[in-house]
C-alpha cells in the first residue's frame, strides 16, 4: 500500500508534566505532597538505598506527620516484573491508597508499575507492556488509567522517571525490558533534592547523568519531536557537558550537583513534552535486560556505534549539538561539525571512566545474545523515532562489532 501521508509523525502530540519541586531540601515537603495527593497510607518504593539514611529519614517524615507507611525495599536495577507483583502484594495487604518512591529510574518505574497492576485488579505487569505491533495508541486503550497517587523522591540525576508518564519493566520470563504507557503512571509530584542527589557514589553519578544526556541527544534527532523538547534538550547538553565531570569526582560541589539536578530533571521533561529515544535506548535497553547492565551505562556503552550509524541520516543535528556541548565548529562542513560531536562524547566517557566496546569481556554479552537483542529492538518504541531507517541485518553488525 502507498503512504499517502505527506509527513511520517504528522502531528506532534505534547503530554503534560506533573509537579517537579527543584531545589535544596525539597525532600522534607514529601508529607505535605502526600496530604495534598490525599495519601493517608503510603507504600514507599526503593532498592533501599543502604549506608545513606534516605529511607529512614523520609519514613520518619511520613509517620511523623501522620502518614503512615509499608516499605518494600527489595526493587534492583533494571526493575523486575516480580519485583513489581510482590511490592504490589504488600500494597494490597497493607491496605494502602498511594505510593512514596524512594530512589532513581528503577523505585520510580517500580513504583508506577504497582500503581498499574493496582489499577488493573491484580493483572500481570507485562500483559500490559506496549510494542510498535500491536499499534500501542490503540492498545492502550484497553488498560484502566491510574488514579492511585504517587510522590516520587529523587536521588539520582539521570533518568527522569520521577516526572515522565513511560516506565520500563524487565520481563523476566521473555528477558527483555518492556515499556508501559499506562495512562495517568506520571508521578503525582516529583522531589529533586540536590541534598539527596549528592550522595550518589561516583559511578552511579557518571551513569546516570549519561543517561540523561542520552534522553537529550536522542530525543534532538529523534523523528518524532516537538519544537518544545529541541530547546531543552539543547540545554541539557550544555548544562551536561559542562557540569557532570566535576560532580562525579565531586559531588559536594554544590553548583554542579544543582545543574545536574536540573539538567536531568530537563531531560525528562523534554521527553515527555514529545519526542522518543531511539536506537542508543533501543539497543542499550535490551542488551542490559540480558547482562544486568546498570541503564545509564548501557547507553554509554552504546552511544559511539550507535549514533555513528545515525550520523549520515542527520548530520546537521550532529554539527548543532557539538556546539551546545562546546564545540567549536566555525568554517567546517557539516560533516566536520558533526564529527565534533563525536570528538566531544569521546573526550567525556574518558574522564567519566567509561570503556567502550568489548561488551563479552566487560559485560558478559554472548553472541548467541544478540538477534534476540535486535529482534527486541525491531518492535520497541524506540525504534520507531530512530533517525535512521531501521535494517536488522545491519544492527546485528553493529553489535557484533562491539562484541
Ligand atoms: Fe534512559
Amino acid at each position: 500500500m502507498i503512504n499517502k501521508e505527506m509527513k511520517q509523525f504528522p502531528i506532534n502530540y505534547t503530554q503534560t508534566v506533573e509537579k517537579n519541586a527543584i531545589g535544596w531540601g525539597g525532600h522534607q515537603t514529601v508529607a505535605d505532597e502526600c496530604k495534598t495527593a490525599n495519601i493517608k497510607k503510603a507504600l514507599i518504593v526503593t532498592t533501599g538505598l543502604k549506608g545513606t539514611g534516605i529511607v529512614d529519614e523520609i519514613n520518619q517524615i511520613l509517620t511523623t506527620n501522620g502518614i503512615a507507611t509499608e516499605i518494600y525495599n527489595k526493587v534492583t536495577s533494571n526493575p523486575k516484573d516480580y519485583e513489581v507483583m510482590e511490592a504490589y502484594e504488600v500494597f494490597e495487604a497493607g491496605e494502602c491508597d498511594g505510593v512514596v518512591s524512594i530512589g532513581g529510574g528503577s523505585s520510580h518505574d517500580c513504583g508506577k508499575g504497582v500503581r498499574a497492576v493496582a489499577a488493573n485488579g491484580g493483572r500481570y505487569i507485562c500483559d500490559m507492556a506496549v510494542f510498535i505491533d500491536p499499534p500501542w495508541m490503540e492498545e492502550i486503550k484497553k488498560f484502566k488509567p491510574i488514579t492511585i497517587p504517587q510522590v516520587a523522591v529523587n536521588t539520582t540525576a539521570g533518568t527522569g522517571a520521577e516526572s515522565s508518564p513511560g516506565f520500563v519493566i524487565t520481563n523476566t520470563k521473555a528477558r527483555t525490558k518492556q515499556l508501559l504507557l499506562v495512562p495517568g503512571a506520571a508521578p503525582t509530584a516529583a522531589l529533586i533534592d540536590p541534598l539527596l542527589v549528592r550522595l550518589m557514589p561516583q559511578n552511579i553519578a557518571a551513569w546516570t547523568g549519561f543517561d540523561a544526556l542520552a534522553h537529550a541527544f536522542e530525543s534532538f534527532i529523534c523523528r518524532i519531536q516537538a519544537a518544545h523538547t529541541l530547546s531543552l534538550q539543547l540545554g541539557v547538553m550544555k548544562t551536561v557537558a559542562e557540569n557532570l565531570r566535576e560532580f562525579t569526582y565531586n559531588r559536594m560541589n554544590h553548583t554542579a550537583c544543582e545543574n545536574m539536578c536540573w539538567a536531568e530533571s530537563m531531560a525528562g521533561v523534554g521527553l515527555t513534552l514529545g519526542a522518543g529515544a531511539g536506537i542508543v535506548h533501543g539497543l542499550g535497553v535490551a542488551f542490559g535486560a540480558i547482562t544486568g547492565c546498570h541503564h545509564g551505562l548501557a547507553n554509554a556503552v552504546m552511544t559511539i556505534p550507535g549514533e555513528r550509524y545515525n550520523q549520515p541520516a542527520c548530520p546537521d543535528r550532529f554539527a548543532e549539538m557539538a556546539r551546545a556541548m562546546g564545540a567549536d565548529t566555525r568554517g567546517l562542513t557539516k560533516m566536520q561539525a558533526a564529527d565534533k560531536w563525536f570528538d566531544e562524547i569521546e573526550r567525556l566517557l574518558a574522564d567519566l571512566n567509561i570503556k567502550t566496546g568489548h561488551l563479552n569481556e566487560q559485560f558478559g554479552l554472548q553472541q548467541k545474545d544478540v538477534k534476540h537483542i535486535v529482534t527486541v529492538y525491531s518492535n520497541d518504541f524506540a525504534r520507531e523515532g530512530n533517525p535512521r531507517d531501521f535494517n536488522f541485518d545491519e544492527c546485528v553488525q553493529l553489535l557484533d562489532s562491539m562484541l
